[in-house]
Formats: structure tokens, sequence, C-alpha cells
């Protein structure tokens, strides 16, 4: 798949929005020229992977959906997932020193907690062009997080700029979509995570199922093997992955 790369995209800052990805769709269904990036202060309505919501408060996250128009219909959002999750985490580590790590297949966790999540989607306009959304969030210095977030959420606690920390993580995005830089991220992407040889749960077709992580590969499908050495791959989708003591 060919992505059209632009050299400059457009800067929206919003100081309240419900979400930056239904807004990137909005833009989108009224015509967008070029890439965009649309960050908010704060959203009263974050969305995150299978229907969860994103804990958005005012000024103490980034919020951000960078929008760009890609040459065919994706059918999974997997791979942009992967790579958005590795140039969030460069991002952070170049401005932070911090090095967070992936859950897969969206997540970022400091010390066993999450500081970020991803939501791709892909919308196709009235022309028929299909754009990418990638829809970031990073609890900067986010510290109030509702009670049953308490014992998931975490922040950078660093003091960094959202508008920089989203600038440097378009930068990486754009350089790692580029095709040939794929195979390099996706290792980068397996060396970051935390997942690979622990041992995880997740329901496919209503039944729990559990094994040892054991590959990621360079479409984003991850391997498990059970006790009985038994493959299973799961694609993106709609599979919930729990780790280690969550897995009883
Ligand atoms: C997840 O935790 O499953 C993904 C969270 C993604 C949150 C970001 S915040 C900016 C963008 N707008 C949204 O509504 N969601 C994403």
């Amino acid at each position: 798949m060919l992505f059209q790369q632009a050299l400059t995209y457009k800067t929206i800052i919003l100081p309240e929005i419900d979400s930056t990805n239904n807004e990137a769709k909005r833009l989108i269904m009224n015509g967008i020229d070029g890439d965009v990036l649309i960050i908010a202060k704060k959203q009263t309505a974050g969305k995150g992977r299978l229907g969860r919501s994103f804990y958005s408060p005012e000024n103490t996250g980034l919020y951000m959906s960078y929008v760009f128009c890609v040459d065919n219909k994706l059918s999974e959002n997997a791979v942009v997932t992967c790579v958005a999750a590795v140039a969030t985490a460069k991002a952070i580590a170049d401005l932070t020193n911090l090095e967070p790590k992936i859950k897969w297949v969206n997540d970022l966790f400091l010390n066993g907690k999450k500081v970020s999540g991803i939501l791709c989607e892909s919308v196709t306009d009235k022309l028929g062009k299909t754009y990418v959304i990638v829809g970031i969030g990073v609890n900067i210095s986010t510290n109030d997080f509702p009670e049953d977030l308490q014992q998931t959420a975490a922040s950078l606690n660093k003091k960094t700029e959202a508008k920089a920390l989203a600038n440097r993580i378009v930068y990486y995005l754009k350089s790692f979509l580029e095709l040939e830089n794929r195979a390099r991220v996706m290792n980068e992407y397996r060396r970051l995570s935390f997942v690979l040889n622990k041992k995880v749960a997740y329901v496919k077709n209503s039944v729990m199922h559990q094994g040892i992580a054991k590959n990621i590969d360079d479409d984003g499908r991850l391997t498990v093997v059970d006790d009985d050495g038994n493959e299973d791959i799961i694609f993106y989708g709609e599979i919930s992955l729990k780790l280690d003591k969550e897995c009883q």
C-alpha cells in the first residue's frame, strides 16, 4: 500500500471537543486538502478501542488525531497502529528520556501502568477517497484519575508541551509509514513490546484462551502458544489482551 505523504500538515488546536477522532471525521466529510493534525486541550468523550473511553481532562494530556489520505482502502488498521505506537514511544523518549513499553497492540505502559493509547480509524469520504485517522492520547501530567483507572493508568509526570510532543510523533509517524521503513519499525515494535514471552489471556468467540505470546509478525498479528503447543494467531480487532496475574 502506498501512502500519499505530504511534506507539511495543517494544525488545528481546539480548546475543547468531544473527540479529536470524531472531529477528524467531520472535517473529512466536509472536505480536507492535505494532512491535518488536530489537537484538543480537553476531550469530553475521548474514545478508546473496543468501545472504551479515554480520560482526557484539560491541559494535562496530549489528545491528538493525525489525518492523512491513503491511495487504497486499508483492510486492517493493525500496522498503522503498530507504527503509531513506535512513533509515540520514540517521541516520548526524545522529549522525556523515559522509555515506555508497548502492550500489544495499541497501549504504551510505564512501570506497569498505561500512559498512552492509540485508536486508528479509517473513513471513506463522499468522493470515495479513504483517510486514516491516527488518534493518540498521552497522559502527560494527569494525576486525578477516576477510581476505576487509578490502579491501571499513570502519567509521564514530566514537563512536556503537548504540541511539541505531537509534532515529534508526526515526524516519526510520517517517516515510519514509508514502506521501506516498515520492517525496521516492526523490529522496533517487537523490541519495545513487553508482551512477548509473557503469559496472556484473551477471549475469542466467547471462549477464554491462555498461552504464551510468542511473536508479533510484520502485519501486527500476535502468535500465542497454549500449554498443549497449539498456536493461535490473533488479529488486531475485537480482542483485549490480559497479562500475567490478570490471566487468573
Ligand atoms: C485506547 O486506549 O484504547 C485508545 C485511546 C485513544 C485516545 C485518543 S485521544 C485522541 C484521540 N481521540 C479519541 O477520541 N481517541 C484518541
